[in-house]
């Protein structure tokens, strides 16, 4: 196969790169995937109505975000054992990420310390954009050591994954075996030198049926760093979100990784967006994978995207430069979006680009 010529192809590269058991983890989601089908093709599914003879220009793609200037609307979600996808893992991601200018969400279970993912950012940008994921921890001097970290390395905000009080059903991770990390592959943030507990176990992370609202309003007496609120999908929970303080919410359903059979992330973004109100940015995360995606969750209140396993294929396909790649096709084919739009920037989009039903 020659050079990928867009995200799917990465995928393809991946696949024949990686140990199967690995690739099944990264492209899996709960159950019948229903979900993490359903999130692609929701995409398909609006057609794009182009404005003509705008005289827009070039566009220019840069977005501000939580007071971090990125160069396009386009993110790294958070995910976890970059390791299995390449031995320079979260390092090689975090260089790419900060070489494009685009704002990464490190993993609380990452491969790589938080310390040395900020380390690395910064040899390739002198200000690198890095936020931190957090799974808050039924220990609550647990979560405060991990805030405290997340903090000391530079991370300039907390994203609190709010859509697992327990982990998705992963019937491909059960066919394989896929229980545990490979000899000498640990969450390298669960680790603490001076407690020989703390091994860096994956099963260390507790995802609890009882976190609420209020491990929110813990954490606001832990930390100042913006607080964003990952999981969303409901009009009510963002509105909750907002009254408790949360500076951002991601409309995400993980991936299709936790409960099958959740909408499409994209159909839940323009009533998301409208109980927010603009009072907080709003994100989304969930199959994106193209450019005219870029554009349709912009049109329908996303103030930037993230994305999951692309990012992964990448890195999987070509370390370091495979990331990079994967975020220079999203960057042109946006650009060439927002042109063919008439639209010479992010915010000049509106749901007046979109129509529902397939094209
Ligand atoms: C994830 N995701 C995730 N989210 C999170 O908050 N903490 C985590 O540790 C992980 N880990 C993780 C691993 C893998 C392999 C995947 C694919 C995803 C979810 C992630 O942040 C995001 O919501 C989705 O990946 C977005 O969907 P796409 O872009 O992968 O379709």
């Amino acid at each position: 196969m020659g050079a990928p010529v867009n995200v799917r192809e990465f995928e393809d590269l991946a696949r024949e790169r990686l140990d199967p058991v690995h690739y099944d983890y990264f492209a899996s989601g709960a159950q019948d995937e229903v979900t993490v089908r359903a999130n692609e093709a929701a995409f398909a599914r609006l057609a794009l109505l182009p404005r003509v003879l705008r005289g827009a220009g070039t566009p220019r793609l840069g977005v501000t975000v939580l007071g971090d200037e990125a160069s396009m609307p386009v993110m790294l979600a958070p995910t976890a054992f970059h390791r299995l996808a390449h031995p320079d893992a979260e390092r090689a991601t975090a260089r790419a990420a900060a070489k494009a200018g685009v704002i990464m969400i490190a993993a609380m279970l990452s491969t790589v310390a938080i310390e040395e993912v900020a380390a690395e950012a910064r040899k390739a940008a002198p200000d690198p954009a890095l936020w931190f994921q957090l799974y808050p921890q039924p220990d609550p001097a647990f979560t405060e050591a991990v805030v405290r970290r997340a903090e000391a390395a530079g991370c300039r905000a907390l994203v609190v994954t709010a859509d697992s009080p327990a982990l998705g059903r992963n019937e491909r991770g059960d066919r394989n075996g896929f229980h545990d990390l490979p000899p000498g592959v640990r969450c390298e943030n669960l680790r603490e030198p001076g407690d020989p507990a703390r091994t860096g176990h994956v099963r260390q992370v507790v995802l609890s049926p009882g976190i609420s609202w209020d491990d929110l309003d813990r954490l606001r007496g832990v930390t100042d760093l913006p607080i964003v609120v990952k999981g969303v999908l409901r009009p009510d929970d963002a509105r909750l979100a907002v009254e408790r303080g949360a500076d951002a919410v991601i409309v995400s359903n993980h991936g299709g990784r936790q409960l099958d059979t959740v909408p499409a992330s994209i159909t839940r973004l323009a009533p998301v967006a409208e109980a927010v109100a603009g009072r907080v940015p709003v994100l989304l995360d969930g199959g994106v994978r193209r450019g005219t995606d870029v554009i349709k969750a912009l049109a329908l209140g996303a103030d930037a995207v993230a994305i999951g396993r692309p990012a992964l294929w990448g890195l999987a396909a070509g370390g370091e430069d495979g990331v990079t790649e994967v975020l220079g096709l999203l960057r042109r084919e946006l650009e060439n979006a927002l042109v063919l739009c008439g639209c010479a920037a992010p915010q000049e989009t509106g749901p007046d680009l979109v129509q529902e039903g397939a094209c």
